[in-house]
């Protein structure tokens, strides 16, 4: 089975996951290529939740082509779940997310979620978080500041550039990735994040950070893991 096959997989299992709550709630939704599947496998239930929130505009877009109804989280009381891919998940459920540049929106429907229910393929689960880089979402003016106090903890620290040129998105190529909220992003390559409460937590308190794409409050309860012998559900 290749990648793709995979995360279709994983994501035909987390609709039967979801299908097993009592219909007529609002359901958190993210982003990246195994939430797509996930959604793509969901929509021929579409009308068995009231609605949904979406962590990105190209979720919010792939939502509506398929019909689902999206909400505005502030019209939305809470969430019986979020479903959300990861670029790692450790053995704890604490998770690195961002590799889309969606971390803002995603940890924010996450926190009004009872559970988090995360979908990956194998290839994701690690030991210990960092050998994907670490995305933090900053604002754009604070990128030096915000750079220096990065290095402290040992990584290296780059600005995210955009790869192709998108108007609707007010992006050109090698010029920064631009987020949905505005902001921008640096990638902390080769950290070893053994302690991710702290380190999510010190990350968070540096002025002119808006979100460290470190889950670990936000951490997964349930795992939904695709590898070639089928899905494996881990609870955390
Ligand atoms: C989006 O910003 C990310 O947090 C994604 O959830 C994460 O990068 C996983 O994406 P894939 O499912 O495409 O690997």
């Amino acid at each position: 089975m290749n990648q793709d096959q995979l995360k279709q997989l994983v994501g035909e299992a987390a609709r039967d996951e979801v299908l097993k709550f009592p219909s007529g709630q609002v359901l958190g939704v993210g982003t990246g290529s195994t939430a797509n599947c996930f959604i793509d496998a969901l929509s021929p239930h579409k009308d068995y939740f009231a609605g949904t929130v979406s962590s990105s505009n190209a979720t919010t877009e792939r939502l509506l082509k398929h019909g689902f109804k999206v909400l505005n989280p502030n019209d939305v009381q809470g969430l019986p779940a979020y479903v959300d891919g990861a670029d790692e998940i450790d053995p704890a459920g604490h998770m690195i997310k961002g590799g889309g540049g969606a971390l803002t929106r995603e940890k924010i429907i996450a926190s009004m979620a009872n559970q988090f229910i995360c979908i990956c393929d194998a290839s994701k689960q690690v030991l210990v978080l960092g050998n994907f880089a670490l995305p933090v979402e900053i604002i754009p003016l604070a990128q030096g500041a915000v750079s220096r106090e990065l290095e402290k903890f040992g990584g290296k620290v780059s600005l995210r550039l955009a790869k192709n040129t998108r108007a609707d998105l007010n992006q050109t190529a090698s010029e920064p990735f631009v987020t949905d909220n505005g902001g921008w992003l640096l990638d902390v390559a080769g950290l070893k994040i053994t302690n991710p409460i702290q380190m999510e937590a010190q990350i968070n308190q540096i002025a002119g950070v808006i979100t460290v794409g470190l889950f670990a409050k936000e951490k997964a309860n349930i795992l939904l893991v695709s590898n070639a012998a089928g899905v494996e559900r881990i609870a955390f």
